[in-house]
């Protein structure tokens, strides 16, 4: 049986209930939440993690010798340990918490190659990137006279391969590419990149945003140097993030912000940076959301990844064949391998109609150009309706969002 044919199993029926936000309903239907690719919605365990710790051991972490802050150091320290295991790195000096993938990407442009590159080199990035991937590296190229250039994808929105392979010259200094694509869901087969990089000589930062939430992530199989992502896309609070980096790399880098914490010893002549993660995380963190943080992957843990990414496999097919059978629908990013989202056009109607309309009826979708205009700018468009699954939505919610478009399609006849 092919797994278009296959129904979803019921688990998600399990899983919903543990996200108390999806028993509400939203003008006047019950919610139907296909937004999570923007920001997914957390279980109990994370909201209770975190109310928890502000209600009983809330302190400053690194600092105290009082009970409080032993316990928020631990608890802390517990979440970066949880992360450093969920992603197979190999040390938890490995773990650099920020405050999300745009803040871990903009530290490895500003610490690793600013420094590093001049006039003359290059950095790859593909036309998939979501703007947190491409903005950060024409500022390094702005400030330093390199160049940013661009792999080229296929109409279906797949990388073009060989295209790609090409473009590994001995000039460029790093490839960052993204291992979903949050706009159009195509997976990269980053694993086969990355090994043709490293025989070119080329580190690899992987956006893994939209990647962690839907797979199981071992950087050490990737063999990637860089793999950034978010913990608000991965059922976890907003505010909270991860630059996994190979330690040897990290070890060379300068600090990229400078304060408290990241440093061993000051004076006015000099100061010593703290060892490694702590050299990267200067101020007062977020640790309430980093203990959130440490409850998602340990409901994520007691989940599988396994089974959350055969379930989601399953749930896209079935949101394929329902979406292939809407009429005057255009399905736009139809790769062969994809994970959780579909953008869509409905006949002439304006994407932000169309969500407006959807709402109207309870149904959550993201509209617009989803931070990855180029991506838009490829297909002709200015935007898209984007429906993203997580392991929480069903052949309901799916049949929902058909019956809104139907609606839609009415309302514009
Ligand atoms: N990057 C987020 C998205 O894809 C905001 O919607």
């Amino acid at each position: 049986m092919s797994h278009a044919q296959r129904q979803p199993s019921l688990a998600a029926a399990d899983w919903r209930k543990d996200f108390p936000i999806l028993g509400q309903t939203v003008n006047g239907q019950p919610l139907v939440y296909l937004d999570s690719a923007a920001s997914a919605q957390q279980p109990a365990s994370v909201i209770d993690a975190v109310a928890r710790y502000q209600r009983e051991d809330h302190a400053n972490v690194h600092r105290g010798v009082h009970t409080l802050s032993h316990r928020a150091t631990d608890a802390y320290e517990g979440a970066r340990d949880k992360i450093r295991d969920f992603i197979n790195a190999t040390t938890r000096s490995e773990i650099v918490l920020t405050s999300g993938t745009t803040e871990s990407i903009n530290l490895v442009a500003q610490s690793y190659c600013r420094p590093r590159i001049g006039p003359g080199g290059k950095i790859l990035v593909t036309h998939l990137e979501h703007h947190a991937n491409i903005v950060p590296w024409q500022l390094v190229c702005e400030q330093t006279g390199a160049e940013l250039i661009v792999a080229p994808i296929d109409d279906h929105g797949q990388l073009e391969l060989e295209a790609l392979r090409s473009m590994m010259t001995n000039d460029v200094f790093l490839l960052a590419i993204g291992h979903v694509s949050n706009a159009l869901g195509t997976v990269n087969p980053v694993k086969e990149i990355i090994a043709h990089a490293r025989q070119c000589g080329i580190p690899v930062l992987v956006d893994g945003a939209q990647g962690v939430p839907h797979m199981p992530i071992d950087v050490q199989d990737l063999d990637c140097d860089f793999y950034a992502f978010s913990g608000h896309k991965m059922f976890g609070p907003t505010g909270t993030g991860v630059l996994y980096g190979r330690e040897t790399l990290l070890d060379e880098m300068p600090p990229y912000k400078g304060g408290g914490d990241m440093i061993l010893e000051v004076s006015f002549e000099s100061t010593i940076y703290n060892e490694l993660p702590y050299k990267f995380e200067a101020g007062t963190p977020n640790i309430s959301g980093v203990i959130g943080l440490g409850a998602a992957i340990d409901y994520l843990q007691s989940a599988g990844m396994q089974r959350i990414a055969a379930y989601e496999s399953d749930l896209h097919d079935y949101m394929l064949s329902q979406l292939g059978r809407v009429d005057d629908i255009r399905l736009i990013g139809t790769a062969a391998n994809k994970a959780s989202v579909q953008s869509f056009l409905l006949g002439d109607i304006h994407s932000h109609d169309l969500g407006t309309i959807l709402d109207h009826q309870g149904v959550a979708i993201r509209t617009g150009h989803h931070c990855a205009m180029p991506v838009m700018k490829r297909f002709g468009i200015s935007g898209t309706a984007r429906a993203s699954l997580a392991f929480y939505n069903n052949t309901d919610d799916i049949d929902r969002l058909v019956a809104a478009l139907e609606k839609a399609r009415q309302v514009f006849k």
